[in-house]
């Protein structure tokens, strides 16, 4: 330690953080499809939110395109782990191409359900971002009009369907939303529609749950917090979030280290570091060593939850000829 340089640092690292059971799998599609068809393997939409990830991809040969027409005759295309409208797969079907869904298996479980809900004839209510990928994919599944987004517990009041109990209603939700926040909704929703069908087991997934539950108890002990992921990830602006509204009043996103101030911590004296579910690991060793470049450095992994989710790659990916 230098004279006057910053003391060392205590770096918390919650656990579980990073790559959940979807984003590795939607990884491992498009992965796996290079290797099989060869390149170009077109991916609609980023595949995961993530820069690095997305850039790592594109240098094995994948290319990222915002529509299905832009997708060339006979070439593969990956449908990205948030999920489509159902308009997208018809779309790919009619024009006869080969397309991978890498749809999150946890998003699909909403999909099914709004579907089963519509089918019993419900009005769905979806509680969560408007414009985010998830939530266009998931209003996607129905008819246009049969699916009211809701943003607040404000928006629930703006609800029509004055004196209705809510027996003709369901409600649904994104995955990756704050789960404190989605139970403030919920009860407002449930305190207007006492009838309102719920689902069975909570939308939002055991990553987002586990992430958030984890920065929590780690706000607690730090004098600041990094999340490691990408302003466009809505699970790592919820981890931002959850960690201010638990105390801890440094928070901030970090996309990578080359992002990074160490400097501007040289006052902090222990740091929490998370990661959202689309923020690949190695981002995180590249933030601890930037601050290991600048000062003493320990280590310390705190662990709330144990994870072991994964999820079956399709079937045209593991079968042992070529589809
Ligand atoms: Fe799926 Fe949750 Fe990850 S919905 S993609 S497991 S954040």
């Amino acid at each position: 330690e230098t004279a006057g340089g910053p003391g060392p640092l205590d770096i918390l690292l919650a656990a579980p953080r990073g790559f959940c059971a979807g984003v590795d799998r939607a990884i491992q599609i498009v992965d796996r499809a290079l290797e099989r068809y060869g390149r170009p393997v077109y991916v609609r939409h980023e595949i995961v939110h993530n820069r690095y990830v997305v850039e790592s991809l594109q240098a094995r040969g994948a290319v990222f395109v915002d529509t299905l027409e832009e997708v060339p005759d006979g070439v593969p295309v990956v449908f990205s782990a948030h999920g489509v409208p159902k308009s997208v797969p018809a779309e790919a079907e009619a024009r006869g191409l080969f397309y991978l869904d890498a749809t999150c298996p946890l998003v699909s479980k909403v999909h099914v359900d709004a579907d089963r809900h519509h089918g019993a004839g419900r009005h769905v209510i979806l509680i969560g971002h408007r414009g985010h990928p998830e939530v266009i994919g998931t209003m996607g599944q129905l008819p246009d009009g049969s699916i009211s987004l809701v943003e607040t517990v404000e928006d629930v009041a703006t609800l029509p369907g004055k004196d209705d109990r809510g027996a003709g209603l369901a409600y649904v939700t994104q995955t990756t939303l704050s789960v404190d926040d989605t139970a403030a909704i919920v009860e407002a929703l449930k305190a207007r529609f006492p009838e309102i069908a719920s689902p069975h087991k909570e939308d939002i997934c055991y990553a987002t749950t586990n992430r958030q539950e984890a920065v929590k108890i780690l706000a607690e002990r730090v004098e600041a917090m990094l999340v490691i992921g990408a302003p466009n990830s809505s699970n790592s602006m919820r981890l931002v979030e959850v960690a201010e509204r638990a105390g801890c009043a440094r928070a901030q996103l970090v996309q990578r280290a080359a992002d990074l101030d160490c400097t501007a911590f040289d006052d902090v004296r222990t740091l929490g570091i998370t990661a959202g579910a689309s923020a690949p690991e190695i981002l995180v060793e590249e933030v601890i060593e930037a601050f290991r470049a600048h000062r003493g450095v320990r280590v310390e992994e705190v662990r709330v939850r144990e994870e072991n989710v994964s999820f079956k790659l399709p079937r045209a990916l593991t079968a042992s000829e070529p589809a």
